[in-house]
């Protein structure tokens, strides 16, 4: 998301915005915030792909009024079944946050507070957790570390890679551009690569948003989905995650991969230092 975006996409009714930090790429926080500022809106953030991503020594999940992570197994951190938490230094809020957690109980079988869930992270997963976080700022290394093997090895015209941003991107994914993104996918699939489109519904072309008020929940004021990205997610393509706990000997794609992209339909012949970032 970017902030001209933002402000382009508000309306009178906007309250708050979520902003997801897309592929663990820390968003432009500094420049989010101002545009919340000016228009009074309050920002939460969605780290579920950003654990550890940091600018300037602040990271995803500091900067916005409440933030949200997940856990789930394929995450930079994560359990071995589903999990989250949401963070808050608005200590009013986190309480609200712990009361809907545990069926919005002011006190012991006393409910005050309406959609209230059982939503409280399982002991299990919490113990894996632990002996997890310590090692998140490794592993986010050594994705980043992939990354730039395939940033060093792929260059194509037709495909724009994801910038290399220091500490900002964790590298959760490793999300292309193509033009002719089904062909390349066909390409890598031919030779057992795998790729998948990320994301193929937006969440401005979710039928949820364009439901009928009744359909959508509530009064159908509760939600609007705005939107606030180009078409860009329209060529988006989703080459290779990588992880953080590949070694060497394992990390067989990062140099498969640059080879097949030269080779991808439309490559063959063509001048390969013009290669967008
Ligand atoms: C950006 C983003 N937000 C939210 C979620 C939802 O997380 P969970 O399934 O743990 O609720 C995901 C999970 O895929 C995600 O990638």
């Amino acid at each position: 998301m970017r902030a001209d975006a933002l402000e382009a996409a508000l309306t009178p009714a906007t309250r708050a915005v979520v902003v997801t930090h897309l592929y663990g790429r820390l968003a432009d926080m500094e420049g989010l915030l101002a545009v919340a500022e000016r228009h009074r809106l309050t920002v939460i953030e969605d780290c579920a792909q950003a654990h550890g991503a940091e600018r300037d020594g602040k990271r995803a999940g500091s900067f916005g009024r409440l933030a949200c992570f997940s856990f789930y197994p394929t995450k930079n951190l994560g359990a071995i079944g589903d999990g989250g938490a949401v963070t808050s230094s608005d200590d009013i809020l986190a309480a609200r946050v712990r009361q809907l957690r545990q069926y919005g109980w002011g006190s012991k079988y006393s409910v005050t507070l309406a959609h209230g869930r059982n939503s409280r992270l399982d002991e299990l997963q919490a113990a894996f957790l632990r002996i997890k976080l310590p090692l998140l700022d490794g592993w986010n290394a050594r994705r980043r570390a992939i990354a730039a093997r395939y940033a060093a090895g792929i260059s194509h015209p037709d495909i724009t890679l994801p910038a290399l941003d220091g500490a900002a991107w964790i590298a959760h994914l490793y999300v292309v551009q193509c033009e002719r993104r089904d062909a390349l996918r066909e390409h890598l699939e031919a030779h057992a690569i795998g790729a998948d489109v990320h994301y193929p519904i937006p969440d401005h072309r979710q039928p949820l948003a364009h439901a009928p008020a009744p359909l959508a929940g509530g009064d159908g004021r509760d939600l609007r989905i705005g939107r606030v990205h180009g078409d860009e997610l329209d060529r988006a393509a989703l080459l290779e995650g990588g992880h953080g706990q590949l070694h060497d000997g394992d990390v067989r794609q990062p140099d498969l991969l640059p080879r097949l992209l030269h080779r991808h339909p439309g490559g063959a012949g063509r001048d390969l230092t013009h290669a967008r970032r």
